[in-house]
């Protein structure tokens, strides 16, 4: 007998909705297309290695790298879903140059936009870690009816609706924030539904993990070496040195430190002063979500999410986790 009722990722989008005045339902439909394109995802994710689907496709992205045939399915999955859906009216994605408007009337009538990073993590693909895919949504600038353009992707962070993320992991958890707070769905294989899992998430304010990529520390501003040997040399208030974490996977990174504490760094380095992680569609969303659950995201100068873009596939530096820790961290940075 099922004497407890979880509610599925539809069932709570509709009931969060019923509790907006004159929502239209496009949210939770847009939500409801993510997540069945992210199941179409998540069951080649879980096939990689079985059919000729892992590995490079032998080609590379506007960024100058290269595609793993993985991130171009997850890409593919994304844009076919949205755009015969009924609720999106574009999307922007890191494996595009430019934005795409779906320029059917349905589409062109709908007041939201889509940014993703299909698949996060795509150098952990081939050796079974997990990857994930990264989405923020923005309301459009421009009147409903006309395709939409570049001037309603380059949206600040703070303007987006609603973010998420899913990661295909040992289990496959997509986890969505909006004005109303932060929720993770797990994946239920047995009935093909995201069931809530993860209700009103909060960032612990500190944690004992940080997360970086070590190989990088001598091209570290000297502000940013001090931090990181301090992590290892006392900790913190807390006492105890922290542990080092680091998958390289963002998106999973960010979502361990968002549920057990910690901060997770991608500084600019001396080759590349802006760092790697790309501000519209990593670290804008994570960003959204990590603040909405009561952490902090800046770049070192700025929070995040007022950041005013110049381009769609700009790159920023990404320091985001516990609060207490980003406190701690700004001190060291000039
Ligand atoms: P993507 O697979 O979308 O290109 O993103 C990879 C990113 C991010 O997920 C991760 O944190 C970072 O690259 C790892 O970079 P390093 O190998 O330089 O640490
Ligand atoms: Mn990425
Ligand atoms: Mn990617």
């Amino acid at each position: 007998m099922v004497n407890r009722r979880i509610l599925t990722l539809d069932e709570f989008t509709i009931k969060e909705m019923r509790t907006v005045p004159r929502a239209t339902g496009e949210l939770a439909g847009l939500l409801r297309d993510i997540g069945l394109a992210a199941k179409r995802v998540n069951v080649e994710v879980n096939k990689a290695g079985l059919v000729d689907i892992l590995g490079d496709m032998g080609s590379v992205n506007i960024q100058g790298e290269e595609v793993k045939k993985l991130d171009h399915y997850a890409n593919t999955q994304f844009l076919g879903v949205l755009k015969h859906g009924i609720s999106c009216a574009g999307i922007a994605s890191e494996e595009m140059e430019d934005p795409v408007s779906f320029t059917d009337p349905i589409s062109m009538n709908s007041k939201y936009v889509c940014m993703f990073d299909p698949l996060d993590g795509s150098g952990n693909i081939d050796v079974n870690v997990s990857i994930g895919t990264i989405f923020g949504i923005y309301r459009r600038i421009t009147e409903r009816g006309i395709p939409v353009r570049t001037e309603d992707f380059l949206q600040p962070g703070n303007r987006q609706v609603a973010a998420g993320y899913i990661i295909y992991g040992s289990s496959t958890v997509l986890v969505y924030a909006t004005t109303n707070g932060v929720n993770g769905f797990t994946l239920d294989p047995a009935i093909g539904e995201f069931s809530l899992s993860h209700p009103h998430i909060k960032c612990p304010q500190s944690g004992k993990l940080y997360s970086v990529n070590h190989g990088n520390f001598f091209q570290f501003s000297s502000g940013i070496r001090d931090y990181i040997t301090l992590c290892q040399e006392k900790g913190t208030r807390d006492g105890g040195p922290y542990s080092q974490r680091y998958i390289g996977s963002m998106v999973a990174d960010v979502h361990r430190n968002l549920i057990k504490g910690g901060i997770f760094m991608y500084p600019g380095t001396t080759e590349r002063p802006e760092g790697k992680l790309r501000l519209m569609y990593e670290c804008n969303p994570m960003a959204y979500i990590v603040e909405k659950a009561g952490g902090i995201a800046t770049d070192g100068f700025q929070r995040i999410l007022e950041k005013v873009p110049e381009s769609l596939h700009q790159r920023s530096p990404l320091f985001i986790g516990s609060r207490n820790m980003i406190e701690e961290l700004s001190g060291f940075l000039d």
